[in-house]
């Protein structure tokens, strides 16, 4: 903007109404209000950090994307937004969830529209992929790391809520998590558990293949408070396809 004298005024005018307003204010009342200027700032460069590591394809969706078509899909839809909707009792329960069934069905676009609704309510939120996850963790073992390991699990620990995605591929069902990867991941959960921190599991697997491949020990933490969702109606993949 161009400052012309007129425009000038005009500024010191409203310097001079703020300095006023802010003379009949106690010294808490401005405290307070720099207090929650800072924390919706925060909120908001959060929300934007979670949006920019989101994949490309899901970095729009919310709830109101996914259809329900089904009685199923409905049931699902419902407690997930309820979960939402209660979220500040779920974080003083540590209620998780689990997502399992089959593919294309929507589990990972319904964990991401729950973390995106959750992030812009204020909610410090993370969606990985769990390869991504003990991936990056074991990127602290090269010798240029400039992170512990413990550092990198922190991260993942620290987040109210936690979406894992992808917790077990076909090719880890068949036993591929190696004895330290299932470590790894039960350091994670452990100690989301004890902080009372709500995760998601996202899988292709059942509770109880869960907990043959992962070890009982991670997935009991899992189970504790919450509900195991089953998806499992066809692909929308599939859908999606026949109507192009
Ligand atoms: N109920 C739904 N309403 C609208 N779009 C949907 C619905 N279910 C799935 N989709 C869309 O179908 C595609 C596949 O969904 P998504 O990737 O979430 O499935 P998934 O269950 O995670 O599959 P996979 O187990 O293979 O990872 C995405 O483009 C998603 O947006
Ligand atoms: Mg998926």
């Amino acid at each position: 903007m161009i400052m012309t004298a007129k425009n000038k005024t005009t500024l010191q005018h409203l310097v001079q109404v703020k300095l006023n307003t802010n003379l009949h204010k106690t010294h808490d009342e401005v405290r307070r209000e720099h207090q929650e200027i800072t924390r919706k700032e925060v909120i908001k460069n959060r929300h934007e950090l979670f949006v920019k590591y989101l994949p490309r394809r899901f970095s729009t969706v919310n709830l109101e994307c996914f259809k329900q078509d089904t009685a199923e899909q409905a049931k699902i839809f419902r407690i997930v937004k309820e979960y939402a909707n209660t979220f500040d009792e779920r974080l003083k329960q540590g209620t998780g969830m689990i997502f399992f069934g089959k593919p294309g069905t929507g589990k990972t676009m319904l964990s991401i529209s729950l973390c995106n609704e959750l992030s812009k309510k204020g909610y410090f939120v993370q969606y990985k992929n769990c390869k991504e996850v003990l991936r990056h963790i074991k990127s602290s073992y090269h010798r240029e790391s400039r992170q512990s390991e413990e550092e990198i699990i922190q991260q993942y620990v620290q987040p109210q809520l936690l979406v894992l995605d992808e917790v077990l591929t076909e090719h880890s069902m068949n036993g591929e998590l190696s004895k330290h990867e299932k470590h790894l991941l039960f350091e994670v959960i452990n100690q989301r558990y004890e902080k009372m921190h709500c995760t998601i599991v996202v899988s292709k697997a059942n509770t109880l293949v869960l907990s043959k491949q992962l070890g009982v020990r991670t997935v009991d933490r899992l189970t504790e408070n919450s509900v195991a969702l089953a998806f499992d109606w066809d692909s929308y993949r599939k859908y999606l396809g026949e109507q192009k």
